[in-house]
């Protein structure tokens, strides 16, 4: 098991600005890279929220950001709650915000957690032990249309009918190595991608499903909006289009004074904007962060600013 590199760490640093005596959030704890950055950078006398749905980042966390003053705070939950989780543990106003999408090196390299294709485990793919839904009941008992437009919507496979197919004939698929081989199977050899295995998009949909992930980052896109103060600063980082296209969305509508239909003569909507987008475009990582972690090479973070 590898330990987890924090993407653009340098870019979130400089862009997030935390000061001294700051109060940030970090959304997404994962192996605390992030989040200590910014506790260092927040000393002395600021405070630091983190958050994980994953009980087993929760508790390395609480080592990880340990011995500091005020000691982090560090709770277990769902970003999409972030307003109530930040309100209920005296962070009504905080200066920024971090998501760091998707999962963790650890949670990817665990095959108990049933996350890659890599290696077998179970098909479970919950970042929430608790969370009621697995990758393996989505596979074994999902009508097979609504599988394939599962997979087409959150992987952007091209290849989602034949796939469900070729998983619904295997059924019951147990192992990851039973959903990679279905893929597999289905997938025309001519077709395979050249630099991503297979059943990769496949593996992200049910992923994606399984821990309901646009629909927690719409929520928690918003959530950070009302907690954050006037200059406060949001940061997101994404790893896919689907994610990416969330956030770019939500920025460009809250940095809008209207946000009626175009076509519409007069404005009815009397939003108001709320956001400045301080990234016009993506930061992306540079080479030599790709050479050092390729696992960051399709990193996007995109920053935003409390009006
Ligand atoms: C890419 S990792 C974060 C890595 C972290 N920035 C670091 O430096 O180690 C993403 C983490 O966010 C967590 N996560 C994903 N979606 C979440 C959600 N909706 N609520 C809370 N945590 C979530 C995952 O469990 C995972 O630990």
């Amino acid at each position: 098991m590898t330990g987890h590199i924090p993407a653009l760490s340098k870019p979130v640093i400089a862009l997030l600005q935390p000061r001294p005596g700051g109060i940030v959030v970090d959304a997404t704890l994962g192996a605390g890279g992030h989040a200590r950055l910014l506790l260092e950078a927040i000393q002395p006398g600021g405070r630091l929220l983190a958050i994980d749905r994953d009980p087993a980042a929760v508790a390395g966390g609480r080592i990880q950001l340990s011995g500091f003053e005020p000691p982090a705070t560090v709770v277990r939950g769902d970003f999409g709650d972030l307003d109530h989780i930040a309100r209920s543990h005296g962070f009504a106003q905080v200066d920024a915000v971090l998501f760091d999408l998707g999962v963790s090196s650890m949670q990817l390299d665990d095959p108990a957690r049933g996350f890659s294709f890599r290696g077998e485990g179970p098909l479970d793919m919950r970042m929430d032990p608790d969370n009621p839904v697995t990758a393996a009941q989505l596979a074994n008992q999902l009508p097979e249309r609504e599988l394939a437009g599962l997979i087409r919507r959150l992987g952007e496979e091209r290849w989602a009918a034949r796939i469900a197919g070729f998983i619904v004939k295997r059924r019951p698929l147990r192992t990851t190595r039973d959903l990679a081989a279905a893929v597999e199977a289905a997938v025309p050899r001519a077709a395979w991608p050249r630099d991503i295995h297979p059943a990769t998009r496949t593996f992200q949909a049910l992923r994606m499903s399984v821990n309901d992930e646009l629909g927690s980052l719409g929520n928690g896109l918003k959530s950070a909006l009302s907690i954050l103060t006037p200059g406060g600063r949001m940061a997101a980082i994404s790893f896919h289009s689907l994610e990416d296209r969330t956030v770019k969305t939500f920025f460009i509508a809250e940095s809008k004074d209207c946000v009626c239909p175009p076509q519409q003569p007069v404005c009815t909507c009397a939003h108001r904007a709320s956001l400045r987008i301080v990234t016009r475009r993506p930061v992306l990582p540079d080479e030599e962060e790709i050479r050092a972690n390729p696992r960051a090479r399709s990193a996007r973070l995109r920053v935003a600013e409390r009006i």
